[in-house]
């Protein structure tokens, strides 16, 4: 008789974990305020939501000059474009990451370098971007993935050594901090989205930390169709309509009230996680390093053995489906996703690395090995479940790699 729910056994959970995102009628009241004013948009910027939100959202981070956006993409290419990188320039990027962090120097003009991840973190490996700075590199972007900080202090260190630039990518790191020092305010640009699926939403929307009132008065002026922003009223920029509109801003202003329990509550959770996932065989916890003092819990990464497992992460993720639990392998790996390959040879700008433009040759073996075999994204809602939603995830783990025999014939 079948065990496994995805072979027709019974499933570890039958009920739905909840829901993202939640509202409730200050929401409502917010966007209805909104409505009733008149002011729907984002011009002039900014609006008096859009005002308190950047504050706000500032406040939270700790620090940096906000400028709130249309998405969590045009901040990056904002932040580039502010810091005057783009034609001819090198960004170096980690390779396991949304498209969006290796689009966003393509958008301002730049060449994407893509480098890989540290196998124990799924962040840039520093060691790697050591590897692939050129005389033409400019910035580094950095992504905070899942609920993982990039090695911030080792980062820091080489962009002050060869002048680059910072942009974290905080896509996944809203209320995160390193050190006690939030995510997004360490190097000299902080980049968030607001899209739905993220756990401080505004339906779509984004925010750049600045570290100087001169870069953000830059970005202000990129994102508001050129119009001057600085003190003096006249420099004008090549810019567009990118504002943040002042009803995605009044329910950011709502969101970041429920932010600081939600917060705690994930973190509770994924620590009780953690304490459950360690004596799972197949299962491998990523670090916990000392030194990133708050955790945020966009999606709960972690890696498993697919020898102990019987199958891949694919053919695991569709298990722990039928078992009811949210979960999916991640993404694929920058240097062989298809936007930038052969994309990306075609390019008409000089590089140090020739693989840009043989694709096969190009081999980034921590990227590769957790993109094809071992990673699982957890969804953040497990940690909204309780501990028995947490239960739930741990002992579906454990049914399935109990299982591995029965994966081993699925997968063949
Ligand atoms: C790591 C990362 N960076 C950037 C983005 C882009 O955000 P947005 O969809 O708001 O443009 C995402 C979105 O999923 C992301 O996961």
């Amino acid at each position: 008789m079948a065990t496994l729910a995805i072979n027709g056994g019974s499933p570890t959970r039958s009920k739905p974990y909840p829901e993202w995102p939640v509202f409730d009628q200050r929401d409502l009241d917010a966007v209805t305020d909104v409505i009733k004013s008149g002011r729907w948009g984002g011009h002039p910027y900014p609006g008096p939501q859009t005002d308190e939100f950047t504050q706000r959202f500032a406040a939270m981070q700790g620090g940096g000059h906000a400028v709130a956006m249309a998405n969590g993409t045009i901040t990056m290419e904002v932040a580039l474009r502010s810091a005057n990188i783009g034609w001819g320039d090198e960004v170096i990027v980690p390779a396991y990451t949304f498209q969006a962090t290796a689009a966003a120097p393509m958008a301002a003009g730049a060449l994407p370098v893509i480098a890989d991840i540290d196998p124990q973190t799924y962040c840039i490996d520093p060691k790697s971007i050591e590897a692939k700075i050129t005389p033409k590199t400019k910035a580094i972007i950095v992504v905070h993935l899942g609920a993982e900080m990039s090695d911030m202090d080792a980062v820091m260190e080489i962009a002050e050594k060869h002048h680059l630039i910072v942009v974290e990518d905080c896509a996944h790191a809203h209320g995160a901090k390193w050190h006690g020092r939030g995510a997004g305010t360490i190097g000299h640009f902080g980049s968030f989205s607001f899209q739905s699926s993220k756990i401080l939403t505004t339906g779509e929307g984004g925010m750049l930390l600045c570290r100087t009132e001169e870069l953000a008065e830059r970005a202000i002026s990129i994102i508001d169709c050129g119009r001057p922003h600085d003190e003096a009223g006249q420099q004008y920029t090549m810019g567009a309509n990118y504002r943040m509109t002042e009803l995605q801003a009044a329910l950011g202003n709502v969101a970041l009230e429920r932010f600081p329990a939600q917060a705690k509550e994930r973190e509770a959770m994924a620590s009780y996680m953690d304490e459950a996932l360690s004596d799972i065989p197949g299962v491998r916890v990523l670090k916990r390093d000392p030194r990133h003092t708050t955790r945020s819990f966009y999606r709960y990464i972690l890696a498993v053995t697919p020898e102990e497992y019987g199958a891949d992460h694919f053919t695991v993720c569709a298990a722990m489906h039928a078992e009811g639990i949210p979960c999916d392998p991640g993404n694929e790996p920058m240097h062989k996703y298809p936007l930038f390959q052969p994309g990306l040879s075609k390019l008409p700008v000089p590089s140090a690395f020739p693989e840009y433009f043989e694709f096969d040759k190009m081999h980034l073996p921590a990227a590769e090995r957790a993109t094809a075999s071992e990673a699982i994204w957890l969804n953040e809602n497990v940690f909204r479940a309780g501990p028995a939603g947490v239960d739930d995830v741990t002992n579906a783990l454990r049914k399935i790699q109990a299982n591995a025999a029965e994966m081993k014939k699925i997968a063949e």
